[in-house]
């Protein structure tokens, strides 16, 4: 791989590009011989209105550095669309980096059908209409690069943010099942999970902290995942203030119990902490349902379960 890792004759779609890390994705694109699609809904950071502003401003700004960008300004959830922009303008689409996301922030309490579903709508479902019009074309040329956007509020839960962190999860597991299914056609499926100032995040962070997190340092990670000799897929990814990190699932040793009438409640709570023992047993770092089927053979080998030394006050409820 070359120092400098050019895209010269790719053709990069980036949703929700007209501001915060989809401009910086886009600028950084351009500037490296890509034909850029710039999308934007130029909706407010809670999903309303629209504009063509966005997304024009940053095509004119790629153009005026002597790249090459069109703009589309339809919703994610027309994901068909902004890919037939790409193909109509450029005849083909490489690299799809879904990125446009709002927020509707509020405590699950007073969480409303419509808070919940509007972020489903943009985040999840936005990336799977884009995805999937651009997977036969990745399929056919053998080729794509798709890289998701998550959020540590997805990875690790955030205060009234249920919505954003079901949806942010999600295109996790979307994402991995893209990497197994694109395998064998040359199409490479990862998910980061940035931290950049933005307008997304300059009303809940402290100005000091902003300063630090600059949408351009979570490029050169966007950049490597959607070159084309990266090899990487599957991952995820945290970054931000130039800090760069891979994630994986821990599984515990566990403990594996003989299925017959011993198999109760009380029985977990005998090896309760076997289950949840990261620390005295290596851990296992699963990457796929099969990695579970292997332990049902051993299962039929075990003598039955210890009964647990149940409470007195909660006997009856186990
Ligand atoms: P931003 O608000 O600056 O940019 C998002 C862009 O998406 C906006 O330009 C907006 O007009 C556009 N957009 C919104 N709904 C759209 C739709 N339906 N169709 C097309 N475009 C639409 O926010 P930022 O920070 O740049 O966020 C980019 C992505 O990174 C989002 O998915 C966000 O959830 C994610 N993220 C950002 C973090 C951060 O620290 N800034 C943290 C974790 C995740």
């Amino acid at each position: 791989m070359t120092r400098d890792m050019r895209f010269d004759g790719q053709t990069v779609v980036i949703t929700g590009a007209g501001g915060g890390l989809g401009r910086a994705y886009a600028l950084f694109f351009g500037s490296r011989g890509a034909n850029v699609v710039v999308n934007d809904l130029g909706s407010t950071s809670k999903g309303e209105g629209h504009s063509s502003k966005a997304a024009d401003i940053v095509v004119e700004e790629i153009k005026k550095a002597g790249g090459k960008a069109v703009a589309n300004y339809d919703s994610v959830e027309f994901g068909d669309r902004i890919i037939e922009t790409a193909i109509k303008a450029f005849g083909s689409v490489h690299v799809l980096i879904n990125n446009a996301g709002i927020l509707r922030d509020i405590s699950f309490k007073n969480m409303k059908d419509a808070d919940w579903d509007l972020i489903q709508l943009v985040h999840l479902k936005g990336a799977f209409k884009t995805t999937k019009a651009a997977w036969p074309v990745f399929r056919k040329q053998k080729f794509g690069r798709v890289i998701n956007t998550a959020s540590a509020a997805g990875l690790y839960g955030s205060f009234g943010q249920a919505n954003y962190s079901a949806a942010k999860l999600g295109l996790v597991g979307f994402t991995e099942t893209l990497a197994k299914e694109g395998a064998k056609y040359g199409i490479l499926a990862n998910v980061i999970a940035p931290m950049a100032a933005s307008r997304m995040t300059q009303t809940i962070m402290p100005e000091d902290l902003l300063s630090m997190l600059q949408p351009e340092w979570i490029v050169p990670l966007v950049g490597y995942l959607a070159y084309k000799d990266t090899e990487e897929t599957g991952g995820i990814f945290e970054a931000g203030a130039g800090f760069v990190s891979k994630l994986r699932w821990e599984r515990s040793q566990g403990a594996l119990f003989k299925t017959d009438d011993s198999f109760t409640p009380a029985a977990i709570l005998a090896r309760w902490a076997e289950i949840v023992d990261f620390e005295s047993k290596t851990p296992q770092y699963p990457s796929g349902p099969n990695d579970f089927m292997s332990l049902l053979e051993s299962a039929r080998e075990l003598p039955s379960n210890k009964q647990g030394d149940v409470p007195v006050d909660v006997k009856d409820k186990v």
